[in-house]
């Protein structure tokens, strides 16, 4: 199945054709990041804005690069969300536009299941399938949720952020660093050149056994610490140790969770802040000493991590595969809708 995704929920405009939910033939995206960069955030309206001018030519360009017609795709995908709505209507609008146009069936994508998805593409050759049941662990900028997973549309949320998002605990941070917006990866990159073990941090939640996330204690530790060494703080070593303290945090639980769950055998981890270098290592010695086999996959290239339409379209595949044709159902754009409505266990 040949299927053109578009993801507009945020400050990307993207799309992507994919075969099969697996083989990524083209992968377009048009960031106004740079427009918000001296900003702390998106302006919602001025996105929206700057996405209706670059959806068409975008989409195109992803078809070109695709080397496919109209004609050739089997079915649209869409983020129906959850994001801006502005930035989402202008997506699924233009979605339902073409789908009318062109007579292919449309199906809408939940935002955070595209991510789930993103672990499937591949660049070259079908890679070897990932194995269910796996633990995800989905980290970006608008959430942070642990999953145990049975198919694509089945499994259990097993925890989640109780208030910031992983990538915003990086964003946050890096504000308080003096770094531009979006943070995570410049407070990465400086975080290269400083030592993790330079200041100490606490470990959060560290005595419930519930597999939740909380990053506001971090933040709070971070802006004591920069008040308290003022003029003599190394921002390097700040970063450094800042970043461990959420990687820490993040495996700790996944480490719970992986002794609840003996029958996995795979660590997913998705979505922009699995870009990060820190988390991956960490990641992948977790693995080694997990006492079993166990495979970390991580998406195949940074471009998944973040924002994209192919994991839109890989996500739109696997509706389709799992729901048959009720994948096709009308749907409605909504900034806020929740994953449990996507996947949720067998038999509920
Ligand atoms: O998945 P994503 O592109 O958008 C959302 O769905 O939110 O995630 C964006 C988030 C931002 O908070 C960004 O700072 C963070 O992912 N991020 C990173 C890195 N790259 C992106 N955080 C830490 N290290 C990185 N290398
Ligand atoms: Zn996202």
């Amino acid at each position: 199945m040949h299927i053109l995704g578009i993801e507009t929920s945020c400050d990307e405009t993207a799309a992507a054709v994919v075969d099969d939910g697996r083989i990524v033939r083209s992968n377009v995206i048009a960031s106004s990041q740079q427009a918000f960069g001296a900003l702390a955030g998106v302006i919602p309206e001025q996105a929206a804005r700057m996405m209706i001018e670059c959806v068409l030519p975008v989409i195109s360009q992803a078809l070109t690069e695709a080397t496919t017609t109209p004609d050739q795709i089997d079915a649209i995908a869409v983020t129906r969300g959850p994001g801006l709505l502005g930035s989402l209507l202008v997506g699924t609008t233009t979605a339902r536009v073409l789908a009318s146009v062109w007579k292919k069936p449309l199906i809408g994508v939940h935002h955070t299941f595209g991510h789930l998805s993103s672990t499937w593409l591949s660049d070259d050759a079908v890679p070897d399938e990932p194995t269910f049941p796996l633990l995800t662990l989905s980290v970006s900028g608008g959430h942070t949720d642990l999953w145990y997973r049975t198919s694509h549309l089945h499994g259990t949320l097993l925890g989640r952020t109780r208030d910031d998002a992983a990538g915003e605990a990086f964003d946050k941070g890096a504000s308080m660093l003096g770094l531009p917006y979006p943070g995570g990866p410049h407070l990465s990159t400086l975080a290269q050149g400083g030592d993790p073990h330079a200041h100490d941090f606490p470990l959060p939640l560290k005595k419930e056994a519930a597999l939740d996330f909380s990053f506001s204690g971090l933040k709070t530790s971070l802006r004591y610490l920069l008040r308290d060494l003022g003029e003599a703080a190394r921002k390097e070593d700040v970063a450094a140790a800042y970043e461990f303290a959420i990687c820490r945090h993040l495996l700790d639980r996944v480490q719970l969770a992986l002794q609840h769950h003996p029958d996995v055998r795979e660590l997913h981890i998705v979505g922009g802040v699995s870009a990060n270098r820190r988390l991956r290592a960490m990641a992948a010695d977790l693995c080694q000493s997990a006492g079993r086999p166990f495979v970390l996959r991580t998406p195949a290239s940074l471009g998944y991590c973040t924002d994209n339409a192919a994991m839109i379209a890989a996500a739109g595949h696997f509706l389709r595969q799992e729901q048959g044709n009720s994948a096709f159902d009308a749907f409605d754009t909504e900034a806020s809708i929740s994953l449990l409505s996507v996947v949720s266990p067998l038999n509920s």
